[in-house]
């Protein structure tokens, strides 16, 4: 039997500092009643000039390991998906590599926006499954706040900063990673994007003025894909693994917004109770939602051995994945 990739430990991390509508409210012209009524956020979190993306993941790495009880020279791969990369080069992945003194880890990022903590866990998954390594680290980091613009009150009420980690080691009992799944759009990729401060268009202090060098979006195309996307990828994993709608546990989505998360447990015919919902807290943090609200979860005692889990992500690209585990 080939082995499974299963989580045995999680963690989270969140900066202190809250941006609440109340904030919000005072800045641009909007309300804490819009933006919770279109959205469900009440608040997300703000990790200011003094705090990394590889300092939200480093926290969040360290509570995964403790909870498996893995040292850091256990680690043999460390997987960040991440969008908002500490620097151009080396990954963030290094970096959190030299933090957490991993010698004995290979270390690099994942690009897939909101999708990355999926993408990065299918990487796990075959990496395991193919004995090349035995325990990989992978964490969904963002700092958004650094690339969203405060003045678009159409984006910046969205977007928050965290880290999720897991740690995943090879399973032989049947439990894990049952089945993943990952698409993408490129001629999309207008709807949700930061045109400029790539090498296409290098930094320029005019970007800053006209906002280019900040996350654009088109938010109800975004809306209907989400929606539409994030249905076909969750039949697609439940099916691969030859299961029904109705053996599912849990459903952890992408944090993005609660009517997009309504909608989808309303097509997959899932009460709400079996959807975990953290946004209204945290906002969307892109790749770090999703294990997040996995690590929120566990803690609370919600996950038993055994039980199946579907996490559904989309983003920027336009890109969407799926994962179904078996706790
Ligand atoms: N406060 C008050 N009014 C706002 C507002 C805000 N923060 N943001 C937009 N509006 C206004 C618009 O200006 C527009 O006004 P108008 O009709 O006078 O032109 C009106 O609200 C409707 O705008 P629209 O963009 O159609 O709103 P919406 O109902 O689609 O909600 C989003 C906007 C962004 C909440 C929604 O489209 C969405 O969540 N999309 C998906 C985005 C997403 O998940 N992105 C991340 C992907 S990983």
């Amino acid at each position: 039997m080939k082995p499974g990739a299963r989580i045995i430990g999680t963690g989270s991390y969140v900066p202190p500092t809250r941006l609440t509508n109340a904030d919000l409210e005072r800045m641009l012209d909007t309300s804490d009643e819009w933006i919770y009524s279109h959205t469900g956020i009440r608040e997300r979190r703000i990790a200011g000039d003094n705090i990394s993306t590889s300092d939200m993941a480093v926290e969040a790495i360290r509570q995964a390991l403790e909870m498996s009880q893995c040292s850091p020279d256990e680690i043999d791969m460390v997987i960040a998906g991440t969008s908002t990369s500490d620097y151009r080069m080396p990954s963030t992945a290094c970096v959190i590599q030299e933090k957490l003194s991993m010698p004995n880890a290979v270390a690099f990022d994942v690009v897939s926006a909101c999708a990355g903590f999926i993408n990065g866990l299918a990487v796990a998954k075959s990496f395991i499954e193919s004995e090349v390594y035995e325990k990989i680290v992978v964490v969904g980091c963002e700092k958004l706040s650094s690339v969203t613009n405060y003045k678009d009150r159409s984006t910046c009420i969205l977007f928050g900063d965290g880290a999720g980690a897991a740690v995943v080691t090879s399973d032989r009992n049947g439990r894990g990673v049952l089945s993943t799944f990952a698409k993408s759009d490129g001629t999309q990729r207008e709807l949700l994007w930061i045109p400029s401060g790539g090498i296409k268009y290098p930094y320029n202090p005019d970007f800053t003025d006209n906002g280019s060098d900040k996350l654009q979006m088109k938010g109800p195309d975004v809306y209907k894909f989400a929606v539409r996307e994030m249905y076909n990828a969750s039949v697609k994993v439940i099916e691969d693994a030859g299961l029904d709608l109705p053996d599912i546990s849990l459903v952890v989505p992408h944090q993005a917004n609660i009517r997009i998360i309504q909608g989808l447990a309303k097509r997959l015919q899932v009460s709400m109770d079996k959807v975990v919902v953290n946004l209204d807290k945290y906002g969307n943090t892109s790749s770090a939602s999703i294990p997040i609200a996995l690590d929120e979860t566990n803690r609370a005692g919600r996950l038993n051995a055994g039980d199946l889990v579907l996490m559904v992500a989309f983003g920027s690209g336009l890109i969407w994945a799926s994962s179904l585990l078996k706790w």
